[in-house]
C-alpha cells in the first residue's frame, strides 16, 4: 500500500488530539510532522499539548515544529470555554520527553517539502496562519504540495456566528491567502464536521477500547461533549478535525461539491465567511476548492473507535 505523506497543522485542542492520534494509527499515513498554530489556546499550550499528544501516542520521532502565535494581522482570539484551560478539556498526558523542531512551523514545512521526492498533503485543522506564512513566504513550494485538505470554513452555517467557523474567525485574512493561493483545497467545513459528532455511546465504545488512547479521547470528550449538548442542536460533540484526517483515509465516505470558494475580509456581519459559489452558470474553471458536505457517521465513528484500538 503506498502512504500518503502528510504535514499536519493544529492548535491541539480536543479535536486535534483526537486526529492527531487518527493519522499517527493510520498505516496508510506517513505522518512527516506537525506544526502548531495558537488557536483553541494560546500558542505555548498549543505546542504543549502537541508534543504530548505526538510524544505519548506516536510510534517514533515525528518531528514537531513551533509556528504563530497570533493571526497575521490581528490579536489573537481564543476561547477557553470549549478546549478548557489547558486546551485537553480534564484530560491528562505525562509530560512530553520531545522538544521542538529547531526549525520554526513555516520553514520546517519548506524544507520537508523541499527535500521530499514526492508531493505532500498539507493537513491544517487550525488557523491558518502557518499556510498561509508558507505560501507568501516561499511561493515556490507550491508545486510540493499535493493538496490542503483543512478543517474550516462552512458553506451553510457558522460557529462564531451565522456565517463564520472558528478557525477562520480567529485569522480571516490568512484564510484568504490560502484559497486564493491556486493550491487545491479539501474544505471540510462545519457542513460536514457537524455531522460527524459522538453521542455518549460513541464515547463510551471509545472509553471501552481500554487503551490509552482510548481513555484519553473518552476522558477529553467529557466537557466537550457538555458543551456541545448543552449548546447545540447535536446529540453529541463534533470532531471536526478528524474529518480531515478522514478524507484521506476514506473520502468514499464522504460527499462533496467542486465550488469557487472566497473568503470575506471586509465584511462587518461577514468576516471570514466562506462564500461558496456551487451555482450551475459559474465559471468552472475558477473552481479552487472541494467542498464537503456529508460523512457515513457510523463508519467514522468505527474508525476512531479502530484507531483508539490499534494505538497504545
Ligand atoms: O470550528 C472548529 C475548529 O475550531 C476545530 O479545528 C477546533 O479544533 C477549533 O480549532
Ligand atoms: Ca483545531
Amino acid at each position: 500500500m503506498k502512504k500518503i505523506p502528510v504535514i499536519m497543522d493544529v492548535d491541539t485542542g480536543i479535536d486535534d488530539a483526537v486526529a492527531l492520534i487518527l493519522a499517527m494509527s493510520s498505516p496508510q499515513i506517513d505522518l512527516k510532522g506537525v506544526t502548531v498554530v495558537a488557536g483553541n489556546q494560546i500558542l505555548e499550550k498549543t505546542l504543549y499539548n502537541t508534543l504530548s499528544v505526538v510524544d505519548y501516542f506516536g510510534s517514533g520521532n515525528i518531528p514537531v515544529a513551533k509556528g504563530a502565535s497570533k493571526p497575521l494581522v490581528r490579536d489573537l482570539y481564543f476561547d477557553a470555554a470549549t478546549h478548557g484551560e489547558s486546551g485537553l478539556g480534564t484530560a491528562q498526558l505525562p509530560p512530553p520527553q520531545i522538544k521542538p523542531h529547531h526549525l520554526d512551523a513555516v520553514d520546517f514545512i519548506r524544507e520537508t517539502l523541499e527535500n521530499s521526492q514526492e508531493k505532500i498533503t498539507l493537513v491544517p485543522v487550525g488557523p491558518l496562519t502557518n499556510i498561509a506564512l508558507l505560501l507568501m513566504c516561499y511561493p515556490h513550494v507550491k508545486d510540493k504540495i499535493d493538496k490542503i485538505v483543512m478543517m474550516g470554513g462552512g458553506a451553510f452555517e457558522g460557529n462564531m456566528n451565522a456565517v463564520c467557523e472558528f478557525n477562520l474567525f480567529v485569522d480571516p485574512e490568512a484564510a484568504q491567502v490560502v484559497f486564493d493561493s491556486g493550491v487545491e483545497i479539501v474544505m471540510c467545513g462545519l457542513d460536514i464536521t457537524m455531522k460527524s459528532y459522538t453521542t455518549m455511546e460513541d464515547i463510551l465504545r471509545i472509553k471501552a477500547t481500554g487503551t490509552a488512547a482510548g481513555e484519553f479521547c473518552a476522558e477529553a470528550f467529557g466537557v466537550y461533549y457538555d458543551r456541545y449538548v448543552n449548546n447545540s442542536r447535536l446529540p453529541g460533540c463534533a470532531v471536526h478535525d478528524a474529518v480531515a484526517v478522514t478524507y484521506l483515509l476514506h473520502p468514499e465516505w464522504i460527499t462533496s461539491k467542486r465550488a469557487n470558494v472566497k473568503v470575506d475580509i471586509e465584511g462587518t456581519e461577514t468576516l471570514g465567511q466562506t462564500v461558496c459559489d456551487f451555482r450551475e452558470n459559474r465559471i468552472k474553471a475558477l473552481d479552487n476548492a472541494t467542498v464537503c458536505l456529508d460523512i457515513d457517521r457510523e463508519k467514522f465513528i468505527d474508525l476512531l473507535v479502530n484507531a483508539c484500538k490499534s494505538c497504545k
